[in-house]
């Protein structure tokens, strides 16, 4: 590891029943040894909670606190993640084995910072159905509305005779005879953040109370809305994630139908865009990780391909242009046995180097003598917010609507200009930002209508932005006043499509089309571009502009162009699949394509690592002074 420039080392994420085979025998030579060995190395530790696979007689003293899916059915033991966020005694277990380990490690100089449990939420486990789910939701509930009165009206229970007279007779939003009321169902989501939420703080207090100073993470995913992670980061001084991006491209097209094109000319390399979104996603919610990068081949997408040659290093130089502080790899050795034998790692099960560690000698090689700047501020914010996920998700009205990926096509088309962003949240400040884009905010909130007033940013907005309240309702508005104000636009009807069947559109020049959702309603601004028959794609007011629907990736490209252009930021015509991003003065260059491309001679700045002509699967960093 050392001799491979690697510097931190996670362990322990499943250790429990190694740590404890039986209540209260608690066996730690092992891993002190392996905290031992790693330190006299001089590497650092991540340190983690083992809770995300509890022992089995665990789950035999106590088998009531195995989640329950949507069918009513309990989840079994043999693989992980099988526990409920709501159950009080595996709470208290979590508690217990936590503070265990932080007592015990908490102090040891090597162990530098730590990571809580594994992947909430992964597997479809953020939400569970179980009685003590039931119990708590009911309890949220009271505390949200005090009177059930207000619950009925805020979830219009008035509308299929479903009304409430007591907040015990409210049931979880499952097995009911058609959908259950939408406005339940997005409660119960929340209340599902605040469980976990709670979980977690359960955990950083106890690692904080035995091992001060260490900065605490955990590992999120890509492509996961089944909680709001802010509210979970906010107990957390490291917001780190789990690249795939290999896996992720397989498992994306399933989701979000992508661009077949762009999924044969990617397949060994992922998305151009996908990892870049997460970093900055998750660079929102605290300093930035990657814990786990991808290293070759993976076990559990639709098709486990191997990366292109330089896709790690790629990946890894992906992180750091957008201001990881650190790339740590899944895994060191390939494990021969179990569930994930096919999945790479850094070494192969018997200990001869992996095709990855070559990559991985390469970019630590690179990096010293290179100081990686503070990374700065973005020119374009896009506000991404798990409750609009969740809204689209509940009322999407056409099956082919996914939010990630209408996100994902409007940050790729600002990056196709040469956008650098950042991701922020609904209730993030937006000082300093020329232009904020807001695709899909069902609901934009009184905090941000404000903002957005006060600020000089001209915004971009739509398609379906501000028409819904918080509940879930119409708006008796029909769309947000202040959006309505600022672009000239206020939305009436939604024409929500099978993406095989899109509108015709054209708009400067450029023939395409608009699929999934076309808004129309009525407009005081000025049109542009034509959609069906004669509709506008966007109508421009005072302060920004609202795009009505969803064009498809060259419209898009040139939407943005034309934007950025409008809120004076400069913009760049890169090669398809060469992307770039500004940290601080230096500017990554990275191609995700099957061939080479030229960097366009608009970018300016002494190449520190690889040149102007960047092979496939290639990078190269160029610093402005
Ligand atoms: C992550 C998980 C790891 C491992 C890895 C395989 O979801 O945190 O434990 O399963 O994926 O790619």
């Amino acid at each position: 590891m050392v001799a491979a420039g690697l510097t931190w080392v996670r362990i322990a994420e499943f250790s429990w029943a190694q740590i404890e085979p039986a209540r209260d025998d608690l066996r730690w030579e092992w891993l002190d040894l392996a905290v031992e060995t790693l330190a006299a190395a001089g590497l650092k530790i991540i340190m983690c909670t083992p809770t995300a696979t509890p022992p089995k007689w665990l789950v035999d003293e106590m088998p009531d606190m195995l989640a329950v899916d949507a069918a009513g059915q309990p989840r079994k033991f043999g693989s992980r993640r099988h526990y409920s966020f709501s159950h009080a005694g595996y709470r208290a277990e979590s508690r217990r084995i936590s503070a265990l380990v932080a007592a015990r490690y908490g102090t040891h100089p090597a162990v530098c910072a730590w990571q809580t449990d594994n992947e909430y939420g992964c597997h479809e486990t953020a939400i569970s159905y179980c009685t003590a789910a039931q119990q708590r939701f009911r309890l949220w509930l009271t505390e949200k509305y005090d009177n059930i009165n207000a619950l009925n009206e805020a979830w219009g229970t008035v509308f299929w005779s479903m009304t409430f007279t007591d907040f015990a007779q409210v049931d979880l939003p499952n097995l009911t005879v058609t959908e259950a009321s939408p406005s339940h169902v997005l409660d119960f989501r929340r209340f599902a953040t605040t469980e976990i939420a709670t979980f977690n703080q359960d955990q950083t207090k106890i690692i904080r109370a035995h091992s001060p100073n260490r900065p605490i993470a955990h590992n999120f995913m890509g492509d996961f809305n089944q909680f709001d992670h802010r509210p979970v980061a906010n107990d957390l001084d490291i917001a780190s994630w789990d690249s795939y991006p290999i896996g992720m491209l397989q498992n994306m097209q399933t989701n979000a139908r992508l661009d077949p094109v762009l999924e044969a000319d990617c397949l060994r390399t992922g998305d151009p865009d996908f990892q870049a979104f997460h970093h900055d996603l998750y660079r929102g919610m605290g300093q930035l990780w990657v814990m786990e990068q991808q290293p070759g081949p993976v076990n559990w997408a639709r098709n486990n391909v191997i990366p292109a040659t330089g896709a790690v290093r790629l990946w890894t130089w992906e992180a750091f242009a957008h201001g990881a502080d650190v790339v740590s790899y899944f895994r060191w050795r390939q494990a021969p046995f179990a569930q994930e034998q096919m999945h790479a790692g850094l070494m192969l099960r018997n200990d001869e180097p992996a095709a990855g560690l070559a990559e991985i000698r390469q970019v630590s090689a690179e990096l010293e003598g290179l100081e990686l700047p503070k990374n700065g501020p973005a020119d374009v914010a896009l506000i991404h917010d798990y409750e609009a996920d969740w809204m689209c998700e509940i009322d999407n009205q056409s099956e082919d609507f996914y939010y990630l990926r209408l996100l994902l096509d409007i940050y790729r088309a600002a990056r196709q200009n040469g956008a650098t962003l950042d991701v922020i949240g609904p209730d993030t400040p937006i000082d300093g930002y020329k232009l904020i884009l807001m695709p899909a905010l069902m609901n934009v909130n009184a905090g941000l209508e404000a903002r957005l007033t006060a600020s000089n940013a001209r915004i971009l907005a739509g398609p379906r932005a501000g028409v819904k309240t918080a509940d879930l309702q119409i708006p008796e508005t029909l769309s947000s006043p202040t959006l309505a104000a600022m672009t000239g636009f206020r939305s009436e009807r939604l024409d929500a499509m099978p993406q095989s069947l899109p509108l015709a559109c054209t708009w400067n020049g450029i023939d395409g089309h608009v699929a999934i959702w076309h808004e129309r309603g009525s407009s005081t601004g000025q049109q542009e571009g034509e959609i069906g028959d004669g509709e506008p794609l966007l109508v421009n007011g005072n302060s920004g502009s609202y795009l009505t629907g969803w064009p498809d990736q060259e419209l898009l490209r040139g939407i943005l162009g034309d934007q950025m252009d409008k809120a004076g930021i400069t913009r760049h015509h890169l090669p398809d699949y060469l992307r770039m991003r500004r940290r601080g003065k230096m500017i990554f260059l990275t191609n995700y394509g099957p061939m080479p491309v030229t960097v366009p001679n608009s970018i300016i700045g002494e190449f520190v690592v690889g040149a102007r002509e960047i092979p496939a699967a290639g990078v190269a960093i160029l610093t402005e002074d």
